[in-house]
């Protein structure tokens, strides 16, 4: 089966000022990333703020190119897409934000913030528009009363309904969620997760989920993808990562989620992220890793297949023996 989306060696930098003497610097915020991720299936991005989430994303979804690497996205090449395959590229993949509200035209009712795609993308006529906004309304939890209201008339979970059914409407098939639950209460978050997760299922929808919280992807994802610094560092199916995660960076990640870092030799990881400006030499993680060596500061570990997932750490043997003990 080909995946529906095929991601390779993924790179995005920018040039940043630093000043009027200093000549402009090359931040990489993405710094090669692949995966491949099926119809209907869920690949959790994870990591902390700064690490290159929300520019995969932006990759991914077309609003950015990038500066190296292969996209392809339900086999037709995203990067330079053919001539006259842009309009279904975009209509393949749908992007959902943190902000619900900040997405969301303030001046517009919910029927015609629903319709909008429609009419731009499409020749149905006024009532078929209304009838397809009305059904995704009810397949988002939203009642018909609410056509006419305006977003800030809802809750934060009911705006992150709209966002959904609006990013929805074109019937993509691949959905990117930037933590697209990270404003709302706990007890929201998870009426959302589970919408979700029921979409997925009724639609056979791919979702790139991210989230800096480990938690948060545990029941929505098939696998998981944890970055750092704009690589990733462990790479594979949930079960694998979450029963014995190899990474001391996944570990640490674990270690603070409640509830799941019970039982575990709690890893804290030294002093803040490193600038991309100015990363490590050697490990992306050398700077904060309890376990670093000078192996660890000079030479990078490359990412590599262990114990069924990828993981970029010159000991990950080490922590396999001692986690299977
Ligand atoms: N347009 C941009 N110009 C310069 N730097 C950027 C830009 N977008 C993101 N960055 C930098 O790239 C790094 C990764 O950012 P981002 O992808 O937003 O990470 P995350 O979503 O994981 O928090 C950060 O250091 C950020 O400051
Ligand atoms: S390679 Fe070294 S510094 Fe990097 S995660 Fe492994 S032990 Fe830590
Ligand atoms: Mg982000």
């Amino acid at each position: 089966m080909t995946a529906l989306v095929t991601a390779t060696d993924l790179k995005r930098s920018y040039e940043v000022k630093q000043g009027w003497l200093r000549p402009p610097a090359q931040l990489q915020a993405v710094g090669g990333v692949s995966f491949a991720l099926e119809a209907g299936k869920t690949l959790a991005v994870v990591g902390e703020s700064g690490c290159g989430k929300s520019t995969l994303a932006r990759l991914v979804t077309l609003i950015e190119k990038p500066s190296a690497g292969a996209l392809m996205l339900d086999g037709v090449d995203a990067v330079n897409p053919p001539a006259g395959a842009v309009k279904t590229l975009r209509r393949t993949v749908q992007i959902v934000f943190q902000n619900p509200y900040g997405s969301l035209n303030p001046r517009k009712r919910v029927g015609a913030i629903l319709e909008e795609p429609l009419i731009i993308n499409t020749t149905l006529s006024k009532q078929e528009r209304r009838a397809q906004a009305l059904d995704m309304m009810a397949k988002v939890g939203l009642r018909p009363e609410q056509y006419g209201r305006y977003p800030h008339m809802f809750s934060g979970g009911q705006r992150q309904r709209i966002a959904i059914a609006r990013a929805l409407m074109l019937r993509p098939k691949l959905l990117v969620a930037d933590e697209p639950v990270s404003a709302l209460d706990m007890s929201v978050q998870a009426q959302v997760l589970n919408l979700l997760v029921d979409l997925q299922r009724e639609l056979g929808l791919a979702y790139l989920f991210i989230s800096h919280d480990l938690g948060v992807v545990r029941h929505i994802a098939d696998d998981v993808m944890i970055m750092y610094l704009g690589i990733a560092v462990e790479h594979g199916p949930k079960e694998r990562i979450f029963a014995r995660p190899l990474h001391p960076y996944t570990q640490a990640l674990l270690g603070a989620t409640p509830g799941l870092g019970r039982n575990r030799q709690r890893i804290v990881p030294k002093g803040e992220l490193p600038s991309p400006l100015d990363p490590p030499k050697g490990c992306v993680f050398s700077t904060r890793c309890p376990y670093v060596t000078d192996l660890c500061r000079t030479q990078r570990p490359l990412l590599r297949p262990l114990d069924g997932r990828l993981v970029a750490c010159h000991y990950a043997e080490r922590f396999l023996e001692t986690q299977a003990a």
